[in-house]
């Protein structure tokens, strides 16, 4: 069952540039922390932002008991916005969102893209047996949480599309390398990433789930301006949609259709 949701005034403690576009905020509230679970998200309302009301949703990166930390790339108005906001503003929030990860089991590996790695940090914090952690970017200015990652004990491989770190080439060529009788996998990533991801799964026989990373409105199911399209034996044409926000947007692999 999933935690109850709540919203929240949020205390920001801390929010800073950890390297290039990415920024790491950390903030401070009364509930949410202590019932989030890994692979959920927040959705939260970008102060000064007043012709743009939507709120955005982060994964939630790290927890420590009243203090949830998001880790974000600025891409538009609304990350910018948010990457100018000085510690003590206070942020309205809503979480914990959406269903999240299973508990890894024993011989697992995370595949984690650019910011998607925020979203599988604390799956890899819970497990008893640590993951192995693949990390894909375009740039070594776009592996994050290399260290966080080994702090916790887990082994990590890098790739880049430019071979600036790591193996010179994409995330499931590193995965392909990688595979030694691991039996489930744990992914976030851009959608074309976890598309291939999802090809390689099938091909290798490795089950697991993937994080989507859809643009949302309302983030609570009610508006449909989250679907994507999933496998189902009850519809006459064997599929629907499902609302990410809602639903996910954590999937089993095998059930998500890519177009
Ligand atoms: C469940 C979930 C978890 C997420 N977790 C994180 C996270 O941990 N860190 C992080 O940096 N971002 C995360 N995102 C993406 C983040 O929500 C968007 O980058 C953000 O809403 C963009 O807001 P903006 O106002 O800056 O950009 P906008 O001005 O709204 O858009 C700028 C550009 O970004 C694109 N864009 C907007 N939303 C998304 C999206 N969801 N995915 C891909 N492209 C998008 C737009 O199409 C446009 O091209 C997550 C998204 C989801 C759905
Ligand atoms: S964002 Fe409204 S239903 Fe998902």
């Amino acid at each position: 069952m999933q935690p109850p949701k709540s919203q929240v005034k949020a205390t920001l403690l801390k929010n800073a540039r950890i390297k290039a576009d990415y920024f790491c905020a950390e903030l401070e509230m009364a509930s949410i922390p202590q019932n989030a679970l890994p692979g959920q998200f927040v959705h939260v309302q970008i102060p000064d932002l007043s012709h743009r009301v939507l709120r955005r949703p982060f994964s939630i990166f790290n927890v420590e008991q009243n203090k949830l930390s998001l880790l974000y790339k600025v891409v538009g108005e609304g990350t910018r916005q948010l990457s100018t906001i000085a510690p003590g503003k206070e942020l309205d929030i809503v979480g914990p969102l959406g269903r999240p990860f299973s508990p890894l089991p024993d011989k697992s590996i995370i595949v984690a893209g650019g910011y998607g790695c925020a979203a599988t940090y604390l799956l890899a914090k819970n497990a008893p047996i640590k993951p192995l952690v693949l990390i894909g970017g375009r740039t070594s200015e776009d592996i994050l949480l290399k260290e966080e990652y080994e702090a916790l004990g887990c082994e990590v491989r890098i790739s880049t599309d430019d071979g600036s770190m790591g193996l010179k080439g994409r995330v499931t060529q590193l995965l392909q390398q990688a595979i030694n009788g691991q039996s489930w996998l744990a992914a976030c990533g851009p959608i074309p990433m976890l598309k291939a991801l999802a090809e390689l799964m099938s091909s290798l026989n490795l089950k697991g789930e993937l994080s989507l990373d859809k643009a949302m409105c309302c983030g609570v199911g009610a508006c449909f301006a989250c679907v994507t399209k999933v496998k189902d034996a009850t519809s006459p044409d064997g599929w629907r949609y499902a609302r990410v926000c809602a639903e996910g947007p954590v999937f089993n692999a095998e059930e998500l259709i890519f177009v």
